[in-house]
């Protein structure tokens, strides 16, 4: 691989960390996360190291589903603060190098909205084809699946004009009809009005779904229930709407955009992201996500089947060597905690686990998406009690395998490894009451694990998780290769070892990650020499002219003599 032949981008090159603000910090005592918390934090953010930030909507929402039910996009949220805080936070980050993407919800509004309440008031209001409805006489509509209606049906009838509209989230989440030109210039403009404010970027939730099937066909067997995701994201007009999108809005600034891609696979994704389409830069997908966890979020024997895994990253790597550009991520507000779900969270290993896991994401080709609080090796909250719950995907679903008379134990034993919430607890800054989140009443439980897992007591602990991650990031941005470079896999079928090596302009890394809480112990490859060692999650790396060895969640990255 030659750096010459690569178109170099800037968000090819970034670091990108998510908020959730909600959790972040509160600054006024409301228990709920603010936009004053993220600004009197910008400094700790900065020193991460981090390029960008991802924002999840922070716009005006009922909050069904916490802030992914907007009903006024051009609004900040009350409990998060003003339209000044926001020009504050934008402005303060800019000033500090780092640049803002927001998140674009434009699959579905909030039912609040007032495009929807006048859409819902009359079959000939002006606002009716904002939405998609479904009139009565034409009969029930063909099946449609819904991730948090209560029993999975995406039609809700309203009687008020006796017809059905369509939403693929809650009933409080209508689906958006992007067949409607009028619907179409309301969103580009409204994302003129944020990139006019000066805003970096998009990560567009749930894009891949915005085209649905005209006359919403009936769906082959094999596509139906939770399968349907795959047939959402096959909408006839998807590719010529974000053309359109492109060309009247995107390509107007130096911006990025990465797409939310369920139902996006290895085989489809240049679709997307291929440049010469001329529609988004990055897509993220969830084919890794998906290993081991079946409906409702319960899990199997292959959550941490790290071959099949391998597999998936690597395909994926594949598809997009020499066209478009690839994410890594490992968590975010929608997956349980990286060190619990990839890793370990067990005392003994959720240090060296979360550094190891940090090295990965780091080392691999693509934009990596780092998640808050995952520098500090947060882990998952596993809530005994439904009543602790507060996303509605779980408690849906709970009821919904209640009423069955289904095993609502084995949910809340999966839903303590998978459910969203554990990835929503607050931020645990330091070991006072509420970790310094909040003087008042968090909105979700902290962690108790807070007291020992905290930003406060990892500050200036030199092998600390979060000094760990703060070297990684500089790791990658002194070593182009760790982004650019070629991706080999080695060692595919190995159970406990992911190792790959990175390749530019002639020069080669190694990098050897211990998926396991087993030591491990494993002969060289021919042709590779172990020459001096670029980062190591230990304070020893054990290894000779012929084999090597890794204790439990070791990470080292070797530069490879010729
Ligand atoms: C994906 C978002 O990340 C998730 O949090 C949300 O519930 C759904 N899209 C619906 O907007």
């Amino acid at each position: 691989m030659k750096l010459a032949n690569i178109k170099r981008e800037w968000w090819k090159e970034a670091v990108v960390y998510q908020i959730y603000p909600r959790s972040f910090q509160d600054s006024n005592g409301d228990g709920i996360g603010d936009l004053r918390g993220i600004i009197n934090r910008l400094d700790y953010i900065k020193s991460l190291g981090i390029d960008v930030v991802w924002l999840n909507p922070c716009y005006e929402s009922p909050n069904d589903d916490n802030g992914y039910d907007i009903s006024d996009y051009r609004t900040i949220m009350s409990e998060f603060g003003s339209m000044d805080d926001f020009d504050e936070l934008l402005n303060a980050m800019h000033e500090r190098g780092l640049k803002l993407v927001m998140d674009l919800v434009v699959n579905h509004s909030s039912d609040e909205h007032e495009w929807f309440k006048q859409s819902r008031q009359s079959r000939d209001n002006p606002y009716r084809d904002y939405y998609h409805w479904w009139p009565v006489e034409k009969g029930k509509p063909p099946a449609r699946w819904s991730y948090f209606d209560k029993k999975g049906d995406a039609w809700k009838y309203d009687a008020q004009t006796n017809a059905y509209y369509l939403h693929y989230f809650s009933e409080k989440q209508p689906d958006l009809n992007w067949e409607n030109p009028t619907l179409r210039k309301e969103i580009y403009d409204m994302m003129h009005f944020w990139f006019k404010k000066g805003i970096d970027g998009f990560r567009m939730d749930v894009i891949t779904f915005i085209s649905k099937h005209d006359d919403y066909p009936e769906f082959e067997a094999a596509y139906q229930n939770q399968n349907m995701i795959d047939m959402y994201a096959q909408g006839p007009r998807l590719h010529e709407y974000l053309q359109e999108m492109h060309s009247e809005v995107l390509s107007h600034y130096d911006i990025m955009t990465v797409a939310e891609g369920p139902g996006t696979h290895a085989h489809n994704v240049l679709d997307l992201v291929d440049e010469s389409r001329q529609e988004l830069n990055m897509n993220y997908h969830f084919d890794h996500q998906s290993i081991g966890v079946g409906p409702r979020f319960i899990i199997n024997d292959d959550f941490q089947n790290l071959v099949k895994f391998k597999s998936v990253m690597s395909t994926w790597d594949k598809a997009l060597s020499t066209k478009g550009w690839n994410t890594i991520y490992f968590g975010n507000h929608d997956f349980p905690r990286m060190v619990s779900r990839w890793a370990s969270d067990a005392p003994e290993f959720r240090a060296a686990a979360s550094k190891m896991l940090s090295t990965y994401l780091l080392s691999m080709r693509g934009t990596p998406y780092y998640y808050m609080g995952d520098e500090i090796g947060m882990s998952n909250i596993k809530f005994d009690d439904i009543n602790d719950y507060n996303d509605l995907m779980t408690i849906n679903w709970y009821h919904l395998t209640k009423e069955e008379g289904g095993d609502t134990q084995a949910l809340i034993d999966s839903h303590k490894i998978t459910a969203r919430d554990n990835a929503r607890t607050p931020i645990q800054w330091d070991s006072t009451d509420n970790a310094g989140f909040t003087t008042g009443k968090p909105w979700l439980k902290v962690n108790p694990n807070y007291i020992d897992i905290n930003v406060a007591e990892q500050q200036n602990r030199q092998d600390s998780e979060l000094n760990y991650f703060r070297k990684m990031v500089n790791v990658r941005k002194d070593n182009l290769i760790l982004v650019y470079g070629s991706y080999t896999l080695l060692y595919d079928e190995h159970t406990q070892l992911y190792a790959y090596t990175r390749e530019l302009d002639g020069k080669r890394l190694l990098v050897l990650l211990n998926f396991s809480d087993q030591m491990l112990e494993e002969s060289l490859l021919e042709g590779i020499k172990i020459g001096n060692i670029v980062v190591n999650n230990y304070p020893e790396f054990n290894f000779d002219a012929k084999v090597f060895k890794l204790m439990p969640y070791q990470a080292v990255i070797v530069n490879i003599l010729d």
